[in-house]
């Protein structure tokens, strides 16, 4: 029995498991611990300086009370098709790679003024309660972070060219938090985690429901100009936070935190990088007053209380 059943395994798992694009050559050479090789050192690559370097670095701490609502920015717009691709564990992250055939999923309005495509969806989580958020609010962080990262194709190619270019990126980020019941999305890439426990290992998938990963509304947002998280850290993002979490049960964060081969000990989010003067604006007009002009508007605004509930 138990050999049959090892049989049937590997069969089913042999299929499940497919072949991962190859990893650029610096692949390998960073982390998120370590003297050597942890944040602090990401920018002594001379590829990299920016990381070191940068002023307009990712993440950030987001503090209520420097929050600008904005009656300028519009709703964010994001077509929510199934999509396919390839679940990849490459020992920093999880990463969803989008399939790049087909119509694409745009991104577009909200902070952003040209279309972007969805390129890949990043995991970014700890082994602690509230620790695994890149970016936090207020100080505290929260059980996880989604970034649906993408690419401006008005102007670039690819991503591999937009990353290194004005306007280049637009990454919506979501934090994760932990709810009563399992998240029907989040599931099927959960239920994934354990055939793709090798190092550098994919797994494909099929007609995934992207809107059901999304909060119901993701008309809300605080957004920022930034960098990407991971090396080489480029300025090239527009950050689009959104206001709602997603929840996931308990039993699905016990499982996203013991994923095997992650080459972290705490946790994969990037220490947070100085604001340094950076505006910070919101859609959010939860103060809203009739007869006020909007630059008494944007005076008066304060935290937004969506986010700092918890
Ligand atoms: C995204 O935009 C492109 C260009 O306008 C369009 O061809 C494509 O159909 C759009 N995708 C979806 C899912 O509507
Ligand atoms: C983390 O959260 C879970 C569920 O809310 C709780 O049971 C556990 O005690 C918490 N752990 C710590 C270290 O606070
Ligand atoms: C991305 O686009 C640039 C410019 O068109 C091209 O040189 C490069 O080969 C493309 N890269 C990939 C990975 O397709
Ligand atoms: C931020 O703004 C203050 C006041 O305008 C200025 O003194 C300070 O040098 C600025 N900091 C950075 C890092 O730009």
């Amino acid at each position: 029995m138990r050999l049959l059943l090892a049989i049937f395994e590997g069969i089913v798992f042999r299929t499940v498991l497919a072949m991962c694009p190859e990893s650029d050559h610096w692949g390998g050479w960073w982390g998120y611990d370590g003297y050597s090789s942890g944040p602090t050192r990401w920018g002594d690559n001379e590829d990299w300086t920016i990381c070191k370097s940068g002023k307009h670095q990712s993440p950030i701490n987001i503090e209520p009370h420097k929050i600008l609502f904005d009656p300028h920015l519009q709703p964010l717009q994001l077509e929510a098709t199934a999509i396919s691709g390839l679940f990849r564990n490459n020992k920093k992250d999880l990463t969803f790679l989008v399939n790049g055939q087909g119509v694409g999923v745009n991104i577009t309005s909200g902070p952003l003024s040209y279309r972007y495509r969805l390129y890949q969806i990043k995991l970014h989580f700890g082994r602690e309660n509230q620790s695994g958020s890149e970016h936090t609010v207020d100080g505290r962080g929260y059980d996880g972070e989604l970034h649906f990262m993408a690419y401006n194709t008005e102007l670039y190619a690819n991503y591999t060219e937009a990353q290194t270019s004005p306007r280049g990126i637009a990454i919506v980020a979501v934090f994760l938090t932990i709810g009563k019941f399992d998240h029907s999305a989040f599931k099927i890439l959960q239920e994934r985690f354990f055939v793709i426990d090798k190092q550098d290992t994919c797994t494909d998938i099929q007609n995934f429901p992207l809107a059901d990963l999304l909060p119901k509304s993701i008309e809300h947002f605080i957004t920022y100009s930034g960098s990407l998280t991971q090396p080489g850290c480029r300025e090239s993002v527009t950050w689009v936070i959104l206001n709602k979490p997603i929840h996931i049960s308990q039993q699905q964060l016990d499982d996203l935190r013991t994923v095997p081969y992650q080459e972290w000990r705490d946790s994969n989010a990037r220490p947070i990088m100085p604001l340094n003067n950076r505006t910070i604006r919101t859609n959010i007009n939860f103060r809203k007053r009739s007869r006020l002009c909007s630059m008494d508007v944007s005076k008066k605004y304060q935290a937004n209380e969506d986010l700092l509930r918890r």
